[in-house]
């Protein structure tokens, strides 16, 4: 009796611009084999920022793309594209990633990428997440990972984990709490992409063939 092929490990490039907490977290997932996968790039589009330490010091090639060298967004993307192609990507993750990027380059990772959004969306898109929920007098809180589409922060959504908010809280605390949710939310999903378990089809996250709701995965 032969054994089913293994799946081959996936070929991930992580895209930051800042602390890396969230990169760490799943360098730490690839080299404990929790994750079936290799980071093999770390794109930043800032320069000496602690993430492009953390993968040097997993001794993962690094590169950063400034935003000054390709003032066009479409001419940024590209030079970012041409990367990740000479690296035969096959799963792009947004880790703190600080850009807007192209139809085009969406487009390309159709399916094929991932980012992680500090608010339960579909509230708070964008930027000042935490601050917004505590103006709002939320109860609740937490991160998003979510398939990236055209649509700022719009994507099918995969997880969200909730966490909550306490009456004397700041968005300080509120973001430290939320952190640490993400940094086991994060490997968990990415985890599955690369078991071919996670995809997205019609629009919908799909998880061992079973369509996600609007929330995501539920575990009840
Ligand atoms: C995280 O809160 C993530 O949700 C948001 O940016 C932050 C990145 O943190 N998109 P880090 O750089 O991974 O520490």
């Amino acid at each position: 009796m032969s054994l089913p092929n293994p799946i081959p490990s996936k070929r991930i490039a992580v895209l930051i611009s800042g602390f890396g907490s969230n990169l760490q977290a799943l360098i730490d997932a690839c080299n404990h084999c929790y994750i079936n996968a290799e980071i093999v790039l770390v794109v930043s589009n800032k320069a000496r920022v602690k993430g492009l330490t953390r993968a040097a010091e997993a001794g993962i090639d690094t590169a950063v793309i400034r935003a000054q060298e390709y003032p066009e967004r479409i001419d940024y993307d590209r030079a970012l594209a041409d990367l990740l192609a000479d690296y035969s990507v096959d799963l792009v993750v947004l880790a703190g990633f600080m850009r807007i990027l192209s139809t085009d380059f969406v487009n390309t990772y159709h399916g094929r990428m991932l980012n992680i959004h500090p608010s339960l969306l579909p509230k708070y898109p964008g930027l000042n997440t935490h601050q917004r929920a505590l103006d709002n007098g939320d109860k609740e809180s937490g991160c998003s990972i979510h398939f990236v589409t055209d649509e700022l922060d719009g994507g099918p959504i995969i997880l969200q984990a909730k966490v909550p908010i306490f009456a004397d809280d700041d968005a300080e605390r509120i973001a430290q709490r939320v952190n640490s949710q993400e940094l086991t939310s994060y490997p968990l999903v990415v985890k599955w992409f690369c078991e071919n378990r996670l995809i997205m089809r019609d629009k919908k996250a799909w998880l061992d063939n079973h369509p996600l709701g609007p929330n995501g995965y539920a575990a009840e």
